[in-house]
């Protein structure tokens, strides 16, 4: 490890910069699905979702490097890849979803959602769940309710439990639990009315990845929704995690539900490293948006970013890497639940298209969770060279999510690892 480098590090930025293991990484290049460290060292990348279609792929750096070498401003002038990308996009979502506007971060993107819900609504009330990230910006920190500060003052954001369905909540039954879930959801929405904000909407991540990619019963998106919009709120879909076909077969995360959201936000993976992010909205909603106030972005979708934009769209179609998305994620998923039957530290496994969710417990009736053998899964997997994290409540979910590129070669490097890492915890 490059101690200097981190000492450098600790005075510029200061120690809660966050930094992924124990010996911090120093990667200096990045192919494919593989990373090099400074001593040349390579190790699979089996976490990174924002090099979506492969680190430094050539195409999107070669669309990257034309746009940048021929012309780059924001975006208050006529441009054919603005429109392009956007129509291109939009043309992903169904009919009602038809106008977009483009931001540089998903934070951004879910405050612009928040702005929009509060303004079409007239209400301010925003449910989440208790274990959401959406972002950094003041208003979107608010829907941080398990660790950020301000959601510990905030009287506009509601959570409910994440609606797992490993971990079966105390007065709740496995056939009703859609149900249970949905009347969490509809206390929050009685809870703002009697508060006298209203609802504005529900705010989720379709496949709650954050909250340790739990599987939700069958129904409850609906349910939910149902009961937000009966209620005068909008339906937000946060795709910064499971966009652009990172859960396989469609490609939003969203669509597994069957429930079309009004406004959807989009963010990692949209520009393979360039900062592209953005909301994908019902027309009414943008158009009144949009007269009610100015929004300008500087940065925002400008030709560069746009041509970087069309280019990741360019790899997944040519490449066909939502196929891909299902037949690897199949493969592992299924080698997982081998892993599973062999060790009995694995409480559950989850998985959508090329994003896996390991749980770690203790004990496999009471499911305490197994939090500090997860840290040292993730270490020990490092050193091996594959990197994975840990996320969820209790950090104790393994957390896997490859670039779309990933095959079954490297699948197997990554099982064989973590069944070396488990055997020896
Ligand atoms: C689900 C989700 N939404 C939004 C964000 C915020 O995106 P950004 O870091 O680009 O602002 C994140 C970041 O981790 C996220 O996981």
């Amino acid at each position: 490890m490059n101690k200097q480098l981190l000492m450098r590090r600790y005075e510029v930025l200061g120690k809660s910069a966050p930094l992924f293991y124990d010996e911090p990484l120093e990667l200096v290049r990045g192919e494919g699905v593989w990373v090099y460290d400074a001593s040349g060292r390579r190790f699979l990348d089996t976490y990174n979702n924002v090099p979506h279609v492969g680190h430094c792929h050539p195409h999107v750096v070669a669309a990257l490097t034309a746009q940048a070498s021929t012309f780059n401003s924001h975006t208050r002038y006529l441009h054919e890849n603005i429109v392009g990308y956007v129509e291109r996009l939009t043309a992903k979502f169904a009919d009602s979803l038809s106008m977009a506007m483009l931001t540089c971060t998903g934070s951004e993107a879910n405050e612009l959602a928040l702005r929009m819900a509060r303004q079409h609504t007239g209400a301010q009330g925003i449910i989440v769940t208790s274990c959401a990230y959406h972002g950094n910006t003041e208003a979107v920190a608010e829907l941080g309710t398990a660790f950020m500060p301000e959601a510990r003052t905030t009287q506009r954001v509601l959570a409910f439990p994440p609606p797992c369905s490993y971990r079966i909540p105390v007065g709740a039954s496995a056939d009703s639990l859609a149900d249970f879930y949905a009347a969490e959801v509809a206390k929050a929405v009685a809870t703002f009315s009697q508060r006298g904000l209203g609802v504005a909407g529900i705010l989720i991540c379709p496949e709650f990845a954050n909250e340790g990619l739990v599987m939700e019963p069958p129904g409850f998106i609906e349910k939910a929704v149902d009961c937000v919009r009966a209620a005068g709120g909008l339906y937000i879909a946060d795709e910064v995690q499971g966009g652009f076909g990172r859960t396989g077969e469609h490609w939003w995360s969203h669509q597994h539900a069957g429930v079309i959201p009004d406004i959807v936000t989009l963010g990692k993976p949209m520009g393979n490293g360039h900062p592209l992010a953005g909301v994908v909205a019902r027309a009414d909603l943008i158009e009144a948006f949009g007269d009610w106030g100015m929004y300008f972005n500087t940065f925002a979708g400008n030709p560069v970013s746009c041509a970087v934009g069309n280019a990741v769209l360019d790899v997944l179609e040519q490449e066909d890497l939502l196929s891909n998305a299902v037949t690897v994620g199949h493969y592992i998923a299924e080698r997982l639940d081998a892993l599973q039957a062999k060790y009995s530290i694995i409480g559950d496994v989850r998985h959508k298209g090329l994003f896996f969710g390991v749980e770690l417990v203790s004990d496999q009736d009471s499911k305490q969770p197994a939090s500090v053998s997860a840290m040292r899964v993730v270490n020990e997997m490092c050193r091996k060279g594959v990197l994975i994290s840990r996320i969820g409540l209790h950090d104790n979910v393994l957390k896997m999510r490859p670039p779309m590129s990933f095959t079954h070669e490297h699948a197997d490097i990554l099982l064989e690892t973590l069944d070396h890492c488990l055997a020896d915890l």
